[in-house]
Order: structure tokens, then C-alpha cells, then sequence
């Protein structure tokens, strides 16, 4: 079995850095989240450099203001805000930032306070009730950018956004046209769904952007290709982001649009997957389930309820000859329904006492824990080892197949 010792640091710690096998040593009770401010910086730098526009950073998929700090810190100065809270949240954290309102539907009182109070300037918007909306609320404002989210194919990627938001083509082309009667900058937006595998998705969205401008003739000045960029999980290896960049970049270029137009994506997964993982405790064994002290109503929503697969390694004081077993897990509350399929590829003498990293939990993961139960907890500690997998390039790579960490 792979040993792997890691470099763990301890942010506050007063006697220097201390591995991630030292923290499991202290036999933390409760679960603690491991930060990695230094793999979300690596990956906003990737986009503020890469990307051939602008880069947003969608708040949902993490609102930790430490994050939100450390992506300001990178370069990333625009945010995706799709609630009055996360505008609230990032107007306090970031008070120099620009903040887009994304939500398709909002309301008024929402829409009011960010324009008055929080100097949000851009809305997006799928339907003219929607429209007719910002217009009251901003009382008839001039300097919008209204960005009209139309619907495209969420077939590429894994978790759809296809159903829910979005103008279906013979709506497009009234939309459009009255939000550039009422807008500064117009736009177009769109979401390929999340987690999307092939670049394809994106070409197959522009040619919808394109569609729409040619029916409606229109100026459009910004073309806003969303969320949706992917990061990496056992069994969902994309193709490299370049490959996505430079399909959106052609597909860009050869839009009916003005030489001075400007290109924006929001990714949220991207950018902050790789920024926290979970040390859990195994508190009980039976056959190939292990029940641990975090679940579907902590930072394991995705596991349970939608199969999504997270790598895992155990973290233990002695190495393990035992063969490679798959496991489920069980989270602490008492709900049926705390069950993470998995399959979690441990080393079959697994078992209570023992801790377990489950990694890549950044995005969305940390953001949708609930105290339900008593359980969970807020527990952080600033790592600065790699990321169980990266996209961006690490200095040190974290051994592929490794899944038992030694003390
Ligand atoms: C409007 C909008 N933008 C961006 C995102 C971020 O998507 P992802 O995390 O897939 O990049 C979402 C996610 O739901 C969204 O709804």
C-alpha cells in the first residue's frame, strides 16, 4: 500500500506547521474541514490569466469570506451573487468588488437594495415580468447591464441546469429586444449545466447566442458563457480547461457581435472544488458500510443524493497491507436517507477509530452542511498540502492511487 506523508500546515498554529496525520492524532471528535487557500488561488490565477475574458466568481458554490478574500487577492474582482444575503456577503467582504445579480427571478425588495444600496448595476433575466421588474425597482435606471439568460442543452454535463431558467428560442428575440430598450449594456448568458465533461457543450451554447442575435438583431455587448467548467473526481477526468477556453474563444470571435464586446464566464466548482476537503472519524463498521461522524446533511449532500463520487484516503498510524475494498458510507444522523453510495475505495481493514479525507469538497460540499441532528461543525483548519487531484498543475503531485495516509 502507497505511504504518502503529507506537508500539512496549520494556519494559526504557534509551534509551525503540523502534518494532516497530526491533526487526525489528536483524535479530533468532530469532523474538520481542511482549507487550501493556496489550490483556489492556483485556480482563480489559471482563469484571471487564461480565460480570454472575464472571470466570475458564482458565491453559491462557496461563500466562505475567507475564499472570497483570497480569489479578490488572485485577481478575480467581479462575483456572481444570486441571493440579497450572498450580495450582502460580498458587498461587506469586498467592498470594491463588482457584484452581478445572476438570478433569473428575484425579488423586487432584492433587486431595490442591491441597486440602492449595494451599487449592483447588472441583472439577469429570462421573461419581460422579470424585465418589467427591475425597471420598478431600479425606477427606471439607465446604467444597467441586463443580461437575458436563454436555455440551452445541459446534455454534456452531469448536474443538469436545463429545466429550471431560461427564454426558449421564440422567446428570445422579444426579450432581447426590449431589454435593450431598457438597457445600458445588453447581454446574453446561459448555463451548460455543471460538471460539464466535453468543451462541446460551450460551441453547442454560442450557436444558440448566435441564433438569438441574428433573430433579434440586436447589439450585444456582453456574452456571458456561465458556469459549468469542471474539476476532477474519481471517474470524472475532463479534458484540460484549455481545450474549453479555446472553444469558447473561437466561438466568440466568430459571433455577429461588436469588436468592443466582451466575453465573461462564472465558474463556481472550478474555481473552489479543490479549496477544502473533510476529516471524518469512522465510528462503526458493519461489512462493507462504514458510518462516520458526517453525511448527506453536511458537506456530503452531492455523495448522497445525487452519487457524486469524492475520493477518499485513509489516515491512520500504522500503514495497511490490506487490499483495496469499495465501501459505502453512513452519515451520523438518523435519516435513512444519510447514505453515501460511493463506491469509497479504502484499504479493507478499515475501521471505527480510524479517520478518513474525503477530498475535492470545496465546492458546493462545504457550502450545504446543516446543523440538523446536532451534528456537524464548523471546524477549519488551513492546510498546505495539495489537493487529492488538481487541475491547475501542482508542484508536488499527490500520488494517484494512494489511499492510505501514516502517521
Ligand atoms: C447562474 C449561475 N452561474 C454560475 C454557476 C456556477 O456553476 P458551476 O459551479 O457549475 O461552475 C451557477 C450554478 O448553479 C449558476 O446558477
Amino acid at each position: 500500500m502507497h505511504k504518502h506523508h503529507r506537508a500539512l500546515g496549520l494556519a494559526t498554529a504557534p509551534t509551525g506547521p503540523v502534518s494532516g496525520a497530526e491533526i487526525a492524532k489528536r483524535r479530533p471528535v468532530q469532523p474538520v474541514t481542511l482549507i487550501r487557500p493556496h489550490a483556489a488561488r492556483r485556480a482563480a490565477r489559471f482563469f484571471v490569466e487564461k480565460f480570454p475574458g472575464r472571470s466570475l466568481y458564482a458565491v453559491k458554490a462557496n461563500p466562505s469570506p475567507d475564499l472570497l478574500r483570497v480569489l479578490w487577492e488572485a485577481g478575480v474582482t467581479y462575483y456572481d451573487v444570486a441571493s440579497i444575503a450572498e450580495v450582502r456577503l460580498a458587498a461587506e467582504t469586498l467592498p470594491e468588488a463588482t457584484l452581478c445579480f445572476m438570478h433569473p427571478v428575484k425579488a423586487e425588495e432584492a433587486i431595490e437594495e442591491a441597486y440602492f444600496r449595494h451599487g449592483v448595476r447588472t441583472f439577469s433575466l429570462d421573461t419581460i415580468e422579470e424585465l418589467e421588474k427591475i425597471v420598478r425597482a431600479t425606477r427606471g435606471a439607465t446604467d444597467l447591464s441586463l443580461l437575458v439568460r436563454i436555455r440551452v442543452s445541459s446534455e454534456h454535463a452531469k448536474l443538469s441546469l436545463a429545466s429550471k431558467f431560461g427564454a426558449e428560442p421564440h422567446e428570445v428575440k422579444d426579450l432581447l429586444f426590449a431589454a435593450r430598450q431598457a438597457a445600458d449594456a445588453l447581454g446574453i448568458c446561459f448555463h451548460v449545466g455543471s460538471q460539464a465533461m466535453t468543451p462541446a457543450a460551450y460551441s453547442e451554447a454560442m450557436e444558440r447566442v448566435r441564433a438569438a442575435i441574428v433573430e433579434a438583431a440586436v447589439t450585444v455587448d456582453i456574452v456571458d458563457v456561465g458556469g459549468g467548467f469542471p474539476s476532477v473526481y474519481p471517474g470524472m477526468e475532463p479534458p484540460p480547461l484549455e481545450a474549453y477556453f479555446d472553444v469558447i474563444h473561437n466561438a466568440f470571435e466568430s459571433l455577429p457581435i461588436s469588436y468592443s464586446a466582451e466575453l465573461w464566464c462564472e465558474p463556481g466548482r472550478a474555481l473552489c472544488a479543490e479549496y477544502a476537503s473533510l476529516l471524518v472519524r469512522v465510528e462503526k463498521r458493519r461489512g462493507d458500510q462504514l458510518y462516520i461522524n458526517d453525511g448527506a446533511y453536511g458537506a456530503l449532500f452531492d455523495a448522497a443524493h445525487i452519487g457524486w463520487r469524492f475520493p477518499v484516503e485513509l489516515v491512520r498510524a500504522d500503514d495497511s497491507d490490506a487490499r483495496p475494498m469499495a465501501f459505502s458510507f453512513y452519515g451520523p444522523t438518523c435519516d435513512d436517507l444519510d447514505h453515501m453510495a460511493g463506491p469509497f475505495i479504502l484499504p479493507a481493514d478499515v475501521g471505527p477509530g480510524d479517520y478518513v479525507e474525503i477530498g475535492m469538497l470545496g465546492a458546493y460540499g462545504c457550502a450545504m452542511r446543516t446543523g440538523f441532528n446536532g451534528f456537524g461543525s464548523d471546524l477549519k483548519i488551513e492546510v498546505e498540502d495539495e489537493p487529492m487531484a488538481t487541475l491547475y498543475g501542482a508542484d508536488e503531485e499527490r500520488p494517484a492511487a494512494s489511499n492510505v495516509v501514516t502517521l
